[in-house]
């Protein structure tokens, strides 16, 4: 799959340029005000009775500040963040060894873990609820089962498939919270805060003009900023100023509602192709190269939440906002 830069998930070698953007306290974290109002009240009665925080699992699609949300969620108990991944945990054994690691009171931050292996689940279940890990000793009819007490410890687990978490493992967290995409108003905050990070000037219509093209997405809102701070750089003194941010745009395909080309041929194709639809998922990915599956879990989500494509039960259709930002006419059908 070709790299895009209006891409949720994040790209090589943008970890530490993220990481130097974290907002590290649930003030600093904008927007999601339903999830922060809710942890914020279950933080502070976990403190209140010196006990640990109920396990929590952060989901939503990549990109929208799960693995931040984490970090804050430790510091603001005060606590160790201990960080690890569904894909890293093999054996039941490098479950033990992390969770018997822990000390008290700390948060373990387990990233996608809808990736977890069934029969690790099963050894997390007793962690969660007890505090406690049954292990096996020893093999054959000299096998016997162990229990080791564990520290008391908050498990955050992060998910952008909530769906593909076993119903047993979902009912273990206490507290559930999913990330929603962010308004303009909110991304322009992001590109404003991180400008100042930076240490960027930025014209406000260049900001906002970058917040709409983000996607409802901070990382993607942050990617942007980089790279036109990149071409501001080059080409002027430094500062974002409007004009210079629409060459930047220009010059890197993202256009008005931060739709780039892989979207203007998707759409572009049901329009000329298929009279904007109804038409098949498979028959649309025959038609521009592309995996059926791809297309629905990578290009489509975007374009059905603001409202460009519609899913039938016939299949997909293009709405007569893509008409009219593509200026051309609407057919009469
Ligand atoms: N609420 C926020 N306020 C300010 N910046 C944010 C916020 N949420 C996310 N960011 C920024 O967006 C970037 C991506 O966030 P993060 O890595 O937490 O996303 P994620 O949901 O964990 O993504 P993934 O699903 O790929 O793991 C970070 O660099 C962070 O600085
Ligand atoms: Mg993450």
């Amino acid at each position: 799959m070709e790299e895009r830069i209006v891409s949720g998930e994040s790209e090589i070698n943008e970890d530490s340029f993220e990481y130097s953007l974290r907002p590290q306290t649930i003030k600093q974290y904008i927007g999601q005000d339903k999830v922060k109002n809710n942890l914020e009240v279950f933080i502070e009665a976990a403190k209140m009775r010196e006990e640990t925080l109920d396990h929590v699992l952060l989901y939503g699609p990549p990109g929208l500040g799960k693995t931040t949300l984490a970090a804050v969620i430790a510091n603001e108990m005060g606590v160790n963040l201990r960080t690890t991944s569904g894909p890293a945990i093999e054996r039941p054994g490098d479950l033990a060894a992390v969770l018997t690691a822990l000390e008290p009171g700390d948060v373990l931050f387990i990233d996608e873990i809808h990736r977890l292996p069934r029969a690790i689940e099963e050894v997390l279940y007793p962690a969660m609820e007890d505090f406690c890990l049954d292990i096996v000793i020893g093999n054959g009819p000299s096998a016997r089962s162990v229990r080791l007490d564990l520290p008391p410890f908050t498990l955050v687990g992060a998910t952008t498939r909530a769906g593909a978490l076993s119903a047993p493992l979902r009912d273990r967290f206490g507290v559930l919270c999913r990330l929603e995409y962010y308004s303009e108003e909110q991304l322009n905050e992001i590109v404003q805060r991180t400008a100042v990070i930076l240490g960027t000037g930025i014209e406000e219509t260049a900001s906002e003009e970058l917040a709409r093209r983000s996607r409802g997405t901070p990382r993607i809102a942050n990617r942007l900023l980089r790279r036109v701070r990149d071409f501001a750089q080059v080409k002027g003194n430094g500062d974002i100023t409007t004009g210079l941010s629409r060459e930047a745009f220009d010059l890197l395909q993202v256009d008005k509602l931060g739709l780039d080309h892989i979207d203007h041929k998707l759409l572009k194709a049901i329009i000329e192709r298929f009279r904007g639809g109804p038409v098949g998922l498979d028959t649309i990915a025959a038609s521009i190269g592309e995996e059926s599956h791809t297309i629905e879990d990578v290009y489509e989500p975007y374009l059905l939440q603001i409202g460009f494509l519609q899913r039938t039960p016939r299949g997909r259709i293009v709405t007569h906002l893509v008409y009219e930002h593509f200026q051309l006419e609407v057919p009469t059908k």
